[in-house]
């Protein structure tokens, strides 16, 4: 690993392309040359402190020059030309105070930062300020991306922002031997063979990432968790652990831990794991005692329990409120959480039984619980009702659950959606299912409402994602798979930023300003996510990828398996039907409006036809194209779209650094390639199935 590449740096490399200072927007120079933050700043709260060293970091590499550092207020401040910064929280000093009063921050939340330009003295200068040190973080991340921006400064610059999700997690599904479940960038930056890799260097880079976007709280460990991960709550780890939490800590991230449910019994000594035995209760808090002895901030435990075979309280005859409980009874003296998975199903289906579906499991087992939890229990929900297709309807259970907290599980890693070899920048889907109205309190109860916790009285709302990254040196693999990170980051701190105005930033602060870098790339991003749907599966069906692996074209792969993930195709049609009417009526398990919606051949979008009806081939879609035709023509499409982005990346050498070029055009390569396998063996597939020809003779096998 070479920690001085352009790719290692990420975002955070202050310069673009070149790796050389930039030439700023007219008007930012006079206020970068030195940074006035009071005393408080740099004492006592940590987080402050970051923030002051973090402005100073990124303004020296930015302008090349060293800014002065004045840790006092008054007349040192105003010595020589120019204006200056000040930093601050509120009431630290008076050139903070005097452009966010006692009484407005008072107002804000923990997480608000304000900045805004004002004068001293006769001098003017620019504040960054905040309630809390977390604010001021934010701030000033978001001050070096505003000078990054290519906007000129404005006099009476006058921001004020806040997150708009409470929760922005992060989940880590990485292993104590350095493997990572789903992982396509390497190895994990926490663990080697059975040791924590705390106090590295490559952590710390991290959490300044994830501060960056706004990140708050991060489980380091995966969901599933084997025979030594269960030892992370204990002696053996808990001192690394907390190394690493005292290294998040100083970026205002919380350290969460997935734990095994049936840990009383493999390390306890326990004979059961029966949420009700008080033996099993008196050991939880135990646990919990020792894990905030050691991390008095610590965040909760995650649970996978009773999926994909990981034991739960179902074997005690226990449901999954008192699962959840006795793990939030445990927190609770603590201020932990409990962030309970809702991913439950049942993973040994017969094929043959077309009643049961898959796709209602999560809502049948938990909404008849609603009111059952703990309010320091947070369910969290995969934003798809089957898992991380690269397209799916949103889960009906999400805003369901009136009297229950509830988070939105999404996938950065790129499990279903081209493994980081191919580009799928999913910001474009995130954003749908933000958008989605699930019209449960009446018109405009959208996800992003409920996220922010507007809809319901929940005492913790928000969202959370599996992270794509790994030790490769560019962290995640494919140099533009960064973006899928950074813009999950941005989004849920502010859901209504465009798909396009994300990729901006990222490109601006990854790359430079090159319009012809940026104008290829933004294209290239932003089409990304429809090219990748058009060569795979269609029409919402999903799956259809090689078992396992979830990498390549398998159409059948999974048609006759265990795992409830069929697309029913034969002679004469193809789809799932979910109708009420006729189906298995996991339609009904919508809002009545959207209910409606699906239920209806005529209603139901195109783009998840086969999610929800079972349709011939001939069926003609709203689009005018028959199911068939609509097939064919999108996976010759999608391969051209994925050759001709190869192609325009290609333009871009000389552009920008050899080393990015060269490893983005190799997967671009692979990806066109293999655009081209997906496209034939689908097409094949369905024309061998159908007997129906393409209307324009392409060459199918
Ligand atoms: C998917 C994924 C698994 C993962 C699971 C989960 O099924 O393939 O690797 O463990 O989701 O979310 O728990």
């Amino acid at each position: 690993m070479s920690s001085s590449s352009r790719g290692y740096k990420a975002w955070l490399g202050y310069g673009g392309g070149s790796g050389q200072s930039v030439t700023l927007a007219a008007g930012w120079e006079p206020y970068v040359n030195k940074i006035v933050s009071g005393a408080a700043c740099s004492e006592e709260n940590e987080v402050c402190r970051t923030a002051v060293e973090e402005l100073a970091a990124g303004l020296e590499s930015l302008t090349g020059r060293k800014p002065e550092k004045i840790n006092e207020d008054g007349a040192a401040a105003r010595e020589g030309n120019g204006g200056f910064l000040a930093v601050g929280v509120a009431g630290s000093m008076p050139l903070i105070d005097a452009v966010l009063s006692r009484d407005e921050a008072a107002k804000l939340s923990e997480e608000t930062y304000v900045i805004r330009s004002a004068e001293s003295g006769g001098r003017s200068y620019i504040a960054i300020a905040a309630k809390t040190g977390r604010g001021l973080l934010y701030g000033v991340f978001a001050f070096l991306r505003l000078l990054q921006s290519g906007n000129e400064f404005v006099a009476g610059l006058d921001v004020t922002e806040a997150p708009a999700f409470p929760l922005r997690m992060i989940n880590h599904w990485d292993n104590l031997d350095g493997s990572i479940e789903r992982g396509y960038a390497g190895q994990s930056i926490f663990y080697r063979e059975n040791e924590l890799l705390a106090g590295t260097g490559r952590i710390v880079e991290y959490a300044r990432m994830m501060a960056s976007i706004g990140i708050n709280g991060i489980a380091i460990n995966n969901v599933n968790v084997h025979r030594q991960e269960t030892l992370l709550i204990t002696e053996r780890y808990l001192g690394d652990v907390a190394k690493v939490a005292d290294v998040f800590r100083k970026y205002g991230i919380k350290l969460y831990l997935s734990i095994n449910f049936a840990a009383p019994i493999e390390l306890g000594g326990l004979s059961t794991a029966d949420p009700l035995d008080e033996g099993v209760r008196a050991w939880w808090r135990e646990r919990a005692r020792d894990v905030f002895d050691r991390i008095p901030d610590f965040g909760g435990f995650l649970v996978k329990a009773d999926s994909e075979n990981r034991p739960g309280p179902f074997t005690y005859g226990r449901d999954h409120a008192d699962g959840a409980n006795l793990l939030a009874d445990a927190l609770l003296p603590h201020g932990g959480v409990v962030l309970w998975r809702c991913f439950v199903y049942d993973c040994h289906q017969d094929w043959r039984d077309r009643a049961t579906d898959r796709a209602k499991a999560a809502y049948d087992h938990f909404r008849p619980l609603d009111g059952n939890f703990r309010d320091n229990v947070i369910l969290q929900i995969k934003n798809g009702p089957m898992d991380f297709q690269v397209r799916e309807p949103v889960s009906p259970l999400y805003g369901a659950m009136p009297r229950t907290n509830q988070l939105m599980e999404f996938q950065i890693t790129q499990e279903y959606t081209g493994q980081q070899r191919h580009v799928c920048y999913l910001i474009p889907q995130w954003k749908e299912v933000l958008g989605f109205d699930t019209k449960l309190n009446g018109e405009g109860t959208r996800v992003a409402d409920l996220a922010a916790g507007r809809v319901h009285d929940h005492r913790y709302s928000g969202v959370t994602a599996v992270t794509n990254v790994g030790d490769d040196d560019n962290w995640t693999g494919h140099t533009l798979a960064q973006a899928n990170l950074y813009g999950y980051g941005r989004l849920m701190w502010n859901p209504d930023l465009s798909s396009e105005a994300i990729a901006d930033e990222w490109i601006r602060q990854t790359f430079g300003s090159d319009p012809d870098v940026s104008s290829v790339i933004i294209d290239w991003l932003t089409s990304s996510w429809r090219i990748y749907e058009n060569y795979t599966s269609p029409l919402g069906v999903g799956w259809m990828v090689t078992p396992h692996y979830h990498y390549g074209p398998d159409v059948d792969g999974y048609e006759y398996s265990k795992w409830g993930t069929y697309h029913f195709a034969d002679w004469k049609g193809i789809g799932v039907d979910r109708t009420a009417r006729t189906g298995t009526g996991y339609t009904s398990q919508y809002s009545q409006e959207n209910a409606k919606l699906y239920e209806s051949l005529d209603s139901c979008p195109d783009e998840l036809l086969l999610f929800f009806h079972h349709v011939p081939y001939t069926h003609v879609l709203k689009s005018g194209k028959t199911v068939i035709q609509h097939i064919y023509d999108t996976h010759f499409e999608g391969a051209e779209e994925a050759e001709a982005a190869r192609e325009a990346w290609l333009t871009l050498e000389g552009k920008i650094d050899e080393e990015r070029f060269r490893s983005v055009a190799d997967r671009a390569a692979e990806q066109a390639e293999h655009a081209k396998l997906w496209r034939d063996v689908v097409n094949t597939y369905f024309y061998r199935k159908s007997g129906i020809p393409d209307e324009r003779g392409r060459t199918i096998y």
